[in-house]
């Protein structure tokens, strides 16, 4: 997959005549602290259902996030889709998945959602499917993250973050999570594809799905890569084939 820019600094504005080619994936960032007249415009776009789950939460700052998150992602696909924000369709699939529904529940637009912290990060593809995984890193020892390397990712995962200097070690860890996460957002099945059942490279900058318990054919299906969200943050795209990725930045 190559990926345009690289640099997350140095993201693009959209055009103002956006298009997506059946062989290009759209990366989005967005910032989730946004001044409270946004929220407020933004909370004019989310369905009942959207502002109901915000309010499930007890925290002001996650309900606001949350409805940021959904306004933007509704203001994204409201681009692509030509329609209002507010008239976007969605629901989820039985996994969480989040999916287009109503008049353009058939339309060949896919997309995928991360978010972490400050920030989130959409994907959006045509007629193929699409992961992405947004992590805040956290600071915290390399045992702690090697514990929990043992618990959730395969054998040959942790063999091989092991094998890396102990300098690269978050970094390796934070580049198998997200790659893994990217992954199974990706198929859209959640946690009931078991994590320890696939392989994803560790190495920073060398991202590739390797191997999996249910198919040979699968890794060559997937394109998966490192993105550069910002400092303090990691994040991976998964990708159906072979496309070219180019980011831009949502404005606040
Ligand atoms: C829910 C899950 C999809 C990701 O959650 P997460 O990384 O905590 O949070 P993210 O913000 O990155 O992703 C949440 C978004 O994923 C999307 N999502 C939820 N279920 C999904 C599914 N089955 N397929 C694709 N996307 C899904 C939704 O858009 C959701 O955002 P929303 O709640 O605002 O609609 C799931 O994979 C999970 O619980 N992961 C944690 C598993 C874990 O312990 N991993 C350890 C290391 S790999």
């Amino acid at each position: 997959m190559t990926i345009e820019p690289r640099v997350g600094a140095s993201r693009l504005s959209p055009p103002a005549d956006l298009s997506l080619s059946p062989g290009e994936v759209h990366v989005w960032r967005a910032s989730l602290d946004v001044s409270a007249s946004r929220i407020q415009s933004l909370l004019r776009t989310v369905s009942a259902d959207e502002r109901a789950r915000a309010e499930r939460s007890r925290v002001q700052e996650d309900r606001d996030r949350f409805i940021v998150g959904r306004g933007v992602l509704r203001g994204l696909l409201a681009r692509y889709l030509d329609i209002q924000p507010d008239q976007v369709c969605l629901s989820s699939t039985l996994y969480g998945k989040p999916i287009l529904t109503g008049t353009h529940g058939g339309a060949r637009l896919r997309f995928s959602v991360s978010h972490s912290h400050r920030l989130a990060l959409y994907a959006v593809s045509r007629d193929r499917e699409v992961g992405i995984d947004l992590e805040y890193r956290r600071p915290g020892r390399d045992e702690t993250l090697m514990a929990i390397a043992e618990q959730f990712f395969s054998s040959r995962e942790v063999k091989a973050l092991r094998r890396l200097p102990v300098s690269g070690r978050a970094e390796g860890f934070y580049a198998c999570w997200t790659r893994k996460e990217a992954y199974l957002k990706a198929k859209g099945r959640g946690l009931s594809l078991p994590l320890d059942q696939f392989v994803v490279s560790v190495t920073p900058g060398c991202a590739a799905l390797l191997h999996t318990a249910w198919s040979p054919d699968e890794a060559a299906r997937w394109s998966l890569s490192d993105l550069d969200p910002g400092p303090g943050y990691a994040a991976a795209l998964a990708v159906e084939g072979e496309c070219q990725c180019v980011q831009w930045q949502w404005p606040d």
